[in-house]
């Protein structure tokens, strides 16, 4: 069965780049922006060229070198804005402008004191002034998460007839129940006159743990892009992870749907990203944090250790990483302490094994883990003659 593509729209030079303490410079963006390329992104959102000098220039620069992505800028529905995203973009063999406006009641009330004709107008008059400089406009309708679906239909609408190639629904606030914000692409694929003309796409943050739900929901119910984050960074609480809907969509093929990402690449992509900004993965991060493929309880070790596909859903090989860990804690068991031993030179008979379990679990009860040298160490100490097989 063929299979749909969603396409991956990567904003972690802008939206990820708002982070504080995580501005780049030029040449760190240049690099993240090469390596996404080779990563597979099929959009590269590559900054807001009219926010500063700096972010003009590193989108300019990002237009020259990228061979494959589309390069995306974001602005305002502000015409200043749209020339000099216009004009940051002329290099890109496939350049996009992305535009829009904030479409929810709070928005248009506290942040454009306005109302909803005079939000429609703008927003179409962005798009066609965009579409004088390009011919892919995106339209986002900001916090169109708490934004009503009628009325959210109808700039929908608006915007498609202004050119619109793709229309943003983001959840700015994370606000969104994956039930809820799947029910709103429903709604506008089945309420928005000429919708097949555009592409929807998710946009999602993580206020409340649901950017990667969200977005998966968004896609389920028609959405073809999704806008994410290497390692999930972003405003607040930060944007819909790459690597999680990545793998959330290989890992369920009968949904039919996946992405043109060389995901052998991830492990190393998040790294470079945390290293260049950096910004920590968290230990337990999904597919790319440290302990997302080691095993510490003595229960999960043994059932890794006769079968990795006991306790792992995926083959860490096919995000980059090497292999599964079988980290030794005090909650670890024997065969987790014979395995780590074989793989330092020892092969222990199970008297024997006995013997340095018990030697093992006094060092584990004074610290964190057991490393390769302390096994060498535990195994002198247990005054037991084992040959060494290396
Ligand atoms: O979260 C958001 O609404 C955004 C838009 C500017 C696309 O980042
Ligand atoms: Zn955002």
């Amino acid at each position: 069965m063929s299979k749909d593509i969603v396409q991956i729209f990567d904003t972690t030079l802008r939206d990820g780049e708002q982070v504080p303490g995580c501005k780049l410079d030029k040449e760190e963006k240049l690099i993240i922006a090469e390596r996404l390329d080779d990563l597979g992104v099929d959009i590269i959102e590559a900054g807001f060229p009219i926010s500063s000098p700096g972010d003009y220039k590193a989108v300019f620069e990002i237009a020259k070198i990228v061979k494959n992505a589309t390069v995306c800028g974001l602005t305002r529905a502000v015409k200043k804005d749209i020339e000099v995203a216009a004009e940051a973009l002329k290099p890109a063999k496939r350049p996009r402008i992305h535009t829009g406006i904030g479409t929810s009641d709070s928005h248009i009330l506290h942040k454009f004191n306005s109302n909803k004709e005079a939000i429609i107008e703008r927003a179409v008059n962005a798009v066609s002034y965009a579409k004088t400089f390009v011919e892919d406009v995106e339209f986002y309708a900001e916090d169109a998460g708490r934004t009503d679906n009628e009325f959210l239909a109808r700039v929908c609408e608006a915007a498609i007839k202004a050119g619109a190639t793709v229309l943003n629904i983001p959840d700015t606030t994370g606000y969104c129940l994956p039930e809820e914000y799947g029910a709103k692409m429903k709604y506008l694929k089945e309420n928005v006159t000429g919708i097949h003309k555009a592409t929807l796409s998710c946009h999602c943050h993580n206020d409340l743990g649901l950017a990667t739900a969200n977005s998966i929901a968004g896609v389920i119910n028609g959405a073809r892009q999704i806008e994410c984050t290497i390692n999930g960074i972003g405003e607040r609480a930060g944007n819909t992870s790459l690597e999680e809907v990545v793998m959330i969509l290989r890992q369920h093929p009968y949904l039919g749907i996946d992405t043109n990402i060389n995901s052998k690449l991830l492990y190393d992509t998040s790294q470079m990203v945390s290293d260049k900004m950096g910004m920590l993965v968290q230990p337990n991060k999904a597919i790319v944090g440290a302990n997302a493929f080691a095993h510490s309880s003595g229960i999960h070790q043994d059932g890794v250790i006769k079968n990795r596909e006991t306790y792992e859903i995926m083959d860490p090989a096919d995000v980059g990483v090497n292999a599964s860990s079988i980290v030794l804690t005090a909650r670890s068991g024997r065969a987790a302490l014979a395995y780590r031993a074989k793989n330092v030179g020892y092969e222990l008979t199970k008297t024997q094994l006995d013997i340095v379990y018990q030697e093992f679990l006094k060092y584990a009860d004074r610290q964190k883990e057991i490393v390769d040298s302390d096994i060498h160490e535990i195994i002198e100490s247990s005054n037991i003659k084992i040959e060494s097989i290396s």
